[in-house]
């Protein structure tokens, strides 16, 4: 289980966003991406995820070229979750469904759920399955995308600046929860300004400025 970039490019417009970017995602592990404003962090963070083509060079998953349609949808939908910096929640939908991703029951009676129940407890939001995300504070909504990439057991888990919005409280949360993430066996590739955060990352890839 790994991702792997080897000399990998984007440019867009005929501007070089990325270039020569050579580096692996292990399992068990915390990739930050770090660099100013603008260097390119979302577009490498999107390139591992599969969600941006590439100029030059391969990412390869588990030793495939996963470029077709089928694979990267097969990626998405198996194995990787992403985390957002503006949360990338559903407003109007539950917590419960924004985490399992699963339609409610018959009459919107939500289905009992102990794998949900334990996670939501593990990210400080337990009991709160029916609440709107909408009436969630920034924090909460934060650990409830921590939640969904907990639930589906992604192998690969993208955060793209997930302590950006928050308070220092949820920060230290997010980030604990990140860490266990990668405990718990999967790949967590994030990209952070967060000096907090990247310190406590396993691999820290850095980005120098981008160049025309
Ligand atoms: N689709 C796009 N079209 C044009 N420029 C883009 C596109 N995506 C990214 N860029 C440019 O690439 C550079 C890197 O962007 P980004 O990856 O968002 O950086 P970071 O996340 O480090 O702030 C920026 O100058 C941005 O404007
Ligand atoms: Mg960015």
């Amino acid at each position: 289980m790994s991702i792997e970039a080897s000399d990998l490019g984007v440019t867009i417009a005929g501007r070089r966003i990325l270039d020569g970017v050579t580096l692996t995602c292990r399992p068990g592990q915390v990739i930050a991406l770090v660099g100013p404003s603008g260097c390119g962090k979302t577009t490498l963070l999107n390139c591992l995820g599969l969600l941006q083509r590439l100029s030059a060079g391969t990412v390869l998953v588990d030793g495939h070229d996963a470029a077709s349609d089928r694979a990267r949808r097969r990626f998405w939908r198996r194995e990787a979750a992403f985390i957002y910096q503006d949360y990338g929640l559903i407003e109007e939908e539950t917590l419960a469904y924004n985490v399992t991703l699963r339609a409610p029951g018959l009459l919107r009676r939500p289905r009992p759920d102990a794998r949900l129940d334990g996670i939501l407890e593990t990210v400080g939001l337990a009991g709160r399955q029916a609440e709107t995300a909408s009436v969630l504070s920034g924090g909460e909504k934060q650990r409830a995308g921590v939640a969904r990439a907990l639930y589906k057991e992604a192998s690969y888990v993208f955060a793209d600046e997930p302590t950006a919005s928050l308070d220092p409280d949820n920060r230290r949360i997010v980030t604990g929860l990140l860490e266990r993430a990668a405990k718990a066996g999967a790949c967590v590739v994030i990209a952070t300004h967060d000096d907090a955060l990247a310190s406590r990352a396993d691999v820290v890839h850095s980005l120098a400025s981008a160049r025309a």
